[in-house]
């Protein structure tokens, strides 16, 4: 399995060579100085050109769920390229797309029924934020246009997400130029409190509450929608406090705002059922995915609606467009294609509740490695795992950095943010790569200085 490559497969990286791809959220020049490749991949593993073996800690970016290598995907894909390689969805349709909106239908919670295609997560998010708004109109309340979101909240990268997101890197270029109207609540973030907590934290279900008091000051009759992550990934996987949610829920029925989770990382089977919306027990208005739909093989994102948000716009004349908004590839039929042959996958494996049978497994492993030195908290849920290290004085994230090179560089995928280490494999996993996982990270954490 590990045998070298063939020649065709390595890409020149001598000097220069790599210098016209701009690479996204990358250290560009450090990247390319010393670049890390993956030239293969297959169940649990990547190949590097050079014929190394990694485990995939992260599923690819949280999205290749089902493993490395489905060629039930990659047949499914072939297979719609040489039948029909496009079709528009403006106005026209295809088979797949009705069917694979019908089947996601039926996995969503209750009542989130209405599917509406995008190309990613950051599409998906910013097609819901509009969606919130464009809803609030239609049903006669046009001065709820105000927006919610959370302090270390991602939500993608169009101008929508990173005005409702809270991460100030990927907010603090762009200030002048994000939509107005928008406010956050607090992040549920709190190792004083939660540090070393298994699964949810005990302390901080009063931090929904500040949602009243963002509504005290705008007035609901202002605000259209709120957008959480049930469980943030990009932030360094921050989670809800119990009853959370259920309080979100309720501050936002109370006073008619729409509640949207963003279930991009958490959608698929992450948490141990097919969404989080379902591990927790709350169920939003509009939920945005994208990742694991596909199995990371091809771009596609998914705004599950509720019936009401959506019935709300067919009114008027019936040949009228009744939501102008849309991708040209929306429903793209490779994409559907690919996302049936992973939901086929998904059922066939009971992939989708697997993590919660692994998640005593993982949460025991992971957790194995308090006391080694800087870790200054650790984070789990279903198939998701973060380690929090004390940042180096007056170098900020350095020590993570060399945390994650060093795995990389033992066989070992973990992904870096801040001062986090931040884990999420394939729903596959089995007991030894999660030994072989903590094995390498304990190793390298108690050799960074
Ligand atoms: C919660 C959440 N929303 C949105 C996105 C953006 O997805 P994409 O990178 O596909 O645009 C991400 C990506 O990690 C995410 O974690």
């Amino acid at each position: 399995m590990n045998a070298k490559l063939s020649p065709g497969l390595v890409p020149d990286h001598a000097p220069g060579k790599l210098d016209a791809f701009w690479m996204p959220f990358t250290a560009n020049r450090h990247f390319k100085a010393n670049p890390r490749l993956l030239a293969r991949a297959e169940g649990m593993h990547y190949w590097t050109p050079e014929g190394r073996q990694i485990i995939d800690g992260v599923a690819g970016l949280w999205c290749v769920n089902a493993g490395h290598g489905r060629r039930e995907i990659a047949a499914a894909v072939a297979e719609q390229l040489n039948t029909m390689e496009y079709a528009p969805t403006f106005q026209m349709g295809h088979p797949l797309a009705f069917e694979l909106a019908s089947r996601l239908a039926e996995l969503a919670p209750p009542g989130l029924d209405r599917v509406f295609f995008t190309n990613s997560g950051s599409e998906s998010v910013d097609t819901a934020l509009k969606i919130a708004i464009a809803y609030q109109r239609a049903r006669g309340m046009g001065s709820k246009t105000r927006l919610i979101g959370r302090e270390k909240g991602y939500h993608g990268v169009g101008f929508g997400g990173i005005s409702v997101g809270g991460m100030v890197n990927n907010r603090k270029a762009f200030s002048a130029a994000m939509l107005p109207g928008v406010d956050h609540l607090p992040h549920t973030l709190d190792i004083e409190h939660n540090a070393f907590t298994r699964g949810l934290p005990h302390w901080g279900k009063h931090l929904a509450n500040e949602l009243e008091r963002l509504i005290a000051l705008h007035d609901a009759a202002t605000i259209a929608a709120v957008i959480v992550e049930p469980i943030s990934g990009s932030a360094g996987v921050i989670l809800p406090p119990l009853g959370y949610l259920k309080r979100l829920r309720e501050i936002c029925d109370k006073n008619d705002i729409l509640l949207i989770f963003d279930e991009v990382i958490t959608g698929f089977g992450r948490t141990g059922k097919p969404f989080a919306a379902q591990t927790f027990d709350v169920t939003p208005d509009l939920m945005t995915t994208a990742k694991g739909l596909t199995n990371g093989a091809i771009p596609m994102g998914a705004v599950f609606a509720h019936r009401k948000v959506h019935d709300a716009f067919m009114q008027g004349p019936e040949q009228l467009v009744e939501l102008f908004h849309g991708y040209t590839y929306s429903a793209h039929p490779a994409a559907c294609a690919a996302a049936l042959a992973t939901l086929d996958i998904y059922a066939r494996e009971d992939l989708l509740t697997r993590a919660a049978g692994v998640a005593p497994l993982w949460e025991n492993a992971l957790h194995a490695l308090k006391g080694l030195p800087h870790v200054v908290d650790i984070r789990n849920f279903g198939l998701i795992g973060a380690v929090e290290l004390e940042p180096r004085p007056g170098k900020p994230g350095t020590r993570a950095f060399e945390v994650f090179l060093k795995c990389f560089e033992r066989g070992i995928m973990v992904r870096q943010t801040g001062e986090v280490i931040a884990l999420s494999p394939p729903l596959i996993i089995e007991p030894a790569h999660i030994t072989r996982i903590f094995e390498v990270l304990s190793e390298v954490i108690r050799e960074t200085a």
